[in-house]
């Protein structure tokens, strides 16, 4: 007896001896992603410029060599005024939200970049600074290290991220699209942009659908300038705006139009881009439904710092599917917070849940508020990612539009929190209503149910 336990425990001592081994041999010094991101990125990319004593360091403050690359980064103020008096810092480590908060993302984000030179003409160049970006794959491999929390040590984003080599090229043309084969389209335009102008507008477009139609995929193609367009479906018995008519936001004199905003009660958020062309599938087998007889309301905005007069024009491409090729329909998600109460001069921070009793597969989310939010987070409620942060925004004008793919999937019972902050820096008290003097919190999303 004694025996058997003697070769049994020399037996499991060789195999944990063994296994041992084993791990040695793969751990053999990891390097670790941020070593990755010193060594091919800013030793090979940035440091020519980015080193103790040169012209370019001394007018950026930033030294990225491996000495000091990483505590020049964390936490630190920009050199940049215009950044530091937006808080940004130069490298956060809170996560998905540091994306935002994060001047280094968003020098080298070249993908982005019209909206960069557009809304921070004073943030200088897109970095590093001439017509070669990071690539494709660097940039997704910093996101993701970002979004990780930006360590100093450990593995944490696959580097075979750094295989795609493409580089992002910006799109300078305007091709107007052609018709769909099967489905409609939708041309706005072409409407005048003044100089020194931003010319934000909403026109209700019927479809000309006489049955119900399943969109599966959304193209677009807009004139240079404009900064965002987003599509606008309506609740059921809603009062619809007038067709083609162009309702803006703004008059002349940049005063509101309050007509407009009356006019934006019950639209529910359909499809957004803030790029100029986009080629948007839905995921596979689902298609949103459009019924019969009715429009989209199109929300676009341009923006014009040139010395002339621009034309804003747009074509969306809606392409259709049979009925019988889809699985599911896509819903959309609306979920709006109607109790707002925002005492004066103070922030406050307003949280709602919502959870769901059938399964979701969420493939898209965005928030909408009016213009004292300073940050709207949405978390998964629930479930084993309870407390997730999946969406972040600091721009209560230009909330990102987020795709999940794949898509989130929340089980009976989950669902989802939303935490907006609001800066009431007004005397008033601020309630939920239609104006942008008012506030709002609203969670927009699309999802299907598998
Ligand atoms: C050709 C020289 C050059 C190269 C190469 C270069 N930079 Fe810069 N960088 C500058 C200059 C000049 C500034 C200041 C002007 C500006 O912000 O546009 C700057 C500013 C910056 C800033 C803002 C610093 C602050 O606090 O305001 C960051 C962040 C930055 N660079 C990151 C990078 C990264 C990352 C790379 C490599 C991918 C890089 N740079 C490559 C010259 C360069």
């Amino acid at each position: 007896m004694k025996y058997t336990i003697a070769i049994t425990l020399s037996f499991i001592i060789l195999i944990f001896a063994y296994s041992c081994k084993d791990k040695a041999e793969i751990d053999v010094e990891p390097i670790s992603t941020w070593e990755v991101i010193q060594q091919n990125i800013l030793d090979t990319k940035c440091i020519s410029c980015h080193t103790a004593g040169s012209s370019q360091a001394t007018q950026s403050g930033l030294v990225l060599t491996s000495d000091v690359a990483y505590a020049s980064l964390i936490n630190k103020t920009p050199k940049n005024t215009a950044a530091a008096s937006d808080s940004l810092k130069l490298l956060e480590t809170k996560g998905l939200e540091s994306i935002y908060n994060s001047f280094l993302w968003e020098k080298i984000n070249a993908p982005n970049q019209e909206h960069f030179y557009e809304d921070h003409p004073e943030y200088g160049e897109i970095m590093p600074p001439g017509n070669i970006p990071l690539t494709n794959g660097e940039l997704e491999f910093i996101r993701q290290w970002i979004v990780a929390g930006a360590p100093k040590t450990g593995g944490v984003v696959n580097t075979s991220l750094l295989d795609d080599k493409s580089l992002f090229t910006p799109d300078t043309s305007f091709i107007p699209l052609t018709q769909p084969t099967s489905g409609v389209q939708i041309h706005l335009g072409p409407f005048n942009v003044k100089t020194n102008y931003e010319r934000e507008l909403y026109a209700y477009k019927l479809l000309g659908n006489t049955e119900d139609i399943y969109v599966n995929r959304i193209e677009t193609a807009m004139r240079p300038g404009t900064h965002h367009l987003i599509l606008y479906d309506f609740e059921e018995n809603a009062t619809l705006p007038q067709k083609d008519i162009l309702r803006d936001i703004r008059d002349e004199n940049g005063n509101q139009i309050n007509s407009t905003f009356q006019s934006l009660a019950d639209q529910i958020f359909m499809f957004g881009t803030q790029f100029r062309s986009t080629d948007y599938k839905y995921p596979d087998g689902v298609a949103q439904k459009i019924v019969a007889g009715k429009g989209l309301d199109l929300n676009t905005h341009y923006v014009n710092y040139g010395t002339e007069d621009i034309q804003g024009e747009l074509y969306v491409n809606l392409h259709t599917v049979d009925k019988s090729q889809i699985q599911y329909e896509a819903q959309n998600l609306f979920l709006n917070r109607l109790g707002i109460n925002l005492p004066p001069n103070q922030e406050t921070t307003l949280t709602s849940d919502y959870t769901f009793n059938d399964t979701r597969s969420i493939f898209m989310l965005t928030a909408h508020a009016h213009k004292l939010m300073t940050e709207f987070r949405i978390q998964i409620k629930g479930g084993a990612r309870d407390g997730e942060l999946i969406y972040y925004t600091n721009d209560w004008e230009h909330p990102e539009i987020k795709e999940y793919d794949p898509p989130l999937e929340l089980g009976p019972g989950e669902g989802l929190r939303g935490i907006a902050t609001y800066n009431n820096t007004t005397s008033n008290t601020k309630r939920f209503g239609l104006l942008s003097t008012d506030e709002m919190m609203i969670i927009f999303g699309a999802y299907y149910t598998p």
